[in-house]
């Protein structure tokens, strides 16, 4: 059968992103032809023994408590888990002295629903024919953001400033001499820490990205998966940034239940409505098993404590791993920089003045074993054509260090093969990039 799609049918029906690359990685892995392949593009985090007993213990008191039947047996407020929209809020008033009721509060099946519920509520064609834009501020962010929106026309995405802070090391930074959030403006999204890019946005940023939009009545939806307190994925010190227009949005998946799908939003109340009536209208309410586990692991601190003492560690030795050999072994004349490596799961790689595309660079890279993402799909919302775009690669910190240290290794062969053109034409070029 092929039944005839709707515009929204058709759109959503298409894989966007990193799942459409996914796919091509899945059948090379899968085909294998003799070959092992050391893959450096997984986003599923690694399971820790910890932390999996972590779950595991929190499974075991609620199979022997008698709230077992009430928590899988019988639908639930749209709202949340009680205990658990209790247990989130407790800890983040406490530990943020913040003073929210439930009313702040919404649980959803997954943050990537979140972002779905939020593009379509305030992103998108108004009753008057308006359209409101989808800001993202700083361009790469993350590749989920690419579906979220039913109309596509609206996300809008801004390039950032490339500071290049030392020798084969850059940082992105918001452009405010580019960034406009306007009465045109539905809302802003950005991850913080960022996939891909483990960026970390000051403060201060924040604080200015919010001012410019609190001018339009505008709020703020500040990405917050790979935020402290869980999954605690900043190795840079940062804490989350509330205000009165910024909704402040938590994953658990990164704290060891990607399986569990829950997502947190905190913010204004009205906002919280609104989403709360999209869910609602979506699928009813989220699912109760893995909100109970977590109230518990929440409630008693032990979330915390293990993202801080085991999650963020094993996470920062694996970047430290990709760096000392991207320093040992890649081409100090060639033209790479690793972006500062301030949380998250993942380093990006950017190769200025690549002579290949960064889809070719990933073929590449697969003929000597090793696995990448090439970096176009995380520019969502960029409607100019950008050579950045095609220059970079996202990395997954999930393997082993051997195979992080062997996949650089390769990596550093590729690139320099590939520049040596570049190189004996344009030495010079290439050589002012790097000072
Ligand atoms: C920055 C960012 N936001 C959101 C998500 C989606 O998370 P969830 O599993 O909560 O839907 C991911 C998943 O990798 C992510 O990296």
């Amino acid at each position: 059968m092929n039944p005839a799609l709707t515009q929204f049918g058709d759109q959503m029906s298409h894989l966007t992103g990193v799942r459409a690359i996914m796919k091509d990685i899945i059948e090379t892995l899968r085909a294998g032809n003799g070959q092992t392949f050391i893959n450096l593009s997984a986003g599923n985090p690694v399971i820790l023994p910890e932390v999996e007993q972590l779950w595991r213990d929190c499974t075991a008191q609620l199979l022997a408590s008698s709230d077992y039947g009430e928590v899988v047996c019988r639908y639930g407020s749209s709202q949340g888990y009680e205990p658990f929209v209790e247990a989130v809020l407790g800890d983040y008033n406490q530990r943020y002295g913040l003073s929210m009721t439930e009313r702040n509060v919404l649980i959803t099946p997954g943050s990537q629903a979140l972002y779905f519920f939020a593009a379509n509520a305030f992103g998108g064609y108004t009753r008057d024919g308006v359209l409101k834009d989808i800001v993202l501020p700083l361009s790469p962010d993350y590749t989920g953001y690419g579906g979220v929106s039913l109309v596509q026309e609206a996300l809008r995405a801004y390039k950032p400033t490339l500071d290049i802070v030392e020798p084969h090391r850059f940082k992105y930074r918001p452009d405010f001499d580019q960034l406009e959030i306007t009465d045109h403006t539905g809302f802003v999204l950005f991850s913080r820490p960022c996939n891909p890019t483990g960026n970390v946005l000051t403060d201060e940023e924040v604080n200015r990205i919010a001012a410019l939009a609190a001018a339009h009545n505008v709020p703020v939806f500040v990405d917050s998966a790979y935020a402290p307190p869980y999954p605690a994925l900043n190795f840079t010190d940062m804490a989350p940034v509330f205000g009165d227009n910024m909704v402040h949005c938590v994953s658990l998946s990164k704290a060891g239940l990607p399986g569990e799908r829950i997502g947190i939003a905190l913010g204004d109340e009205a906002i919280i409505q609104v989403l709360q009536s999209f869910q609602t209208n979506f699928c009813i309410h989220s699912s109760r098993y893995g909100q109970a586990i977590a109230a518990q692991a929440i409630a008693s601190g032990a979330l915390a404590e293990i993202s801080e003492r085991v999650i963020r560690p094993h996470y920062a030795h694996k970047f430290t791993v990709l760096e000392e050999n991207l320093d040992a072994y890649m081409p100090k004349e060639v033209p790479w920089f690793l972006h500062r490596g301030e949380g998250a799961i993942f380093a990006w790689l950017w190769f200025d003045q690549l002579p290949i595309s960064d889809w070719e660079l990933y073929q590449a890279l697969k003929q000597y074993g090793v696995i990448t993402v090439p970096g176009s799909p995380f520019f969502p919302g960029i409607k100019e054509d950008w050579p950045h775009t095609h220059q970079c690669i996202r990395i997954s910190l999930t393997a082993t260090d051997d195979e992080i240290a062997t996949g650089m290794r390769h990596l550093a062969t590729v690139v320099n093969q590939v520049y040596q053109p570049v190189l004996q034409s344009s030495a010079p070029v290439a050589a002012s990039l790097l000072s």
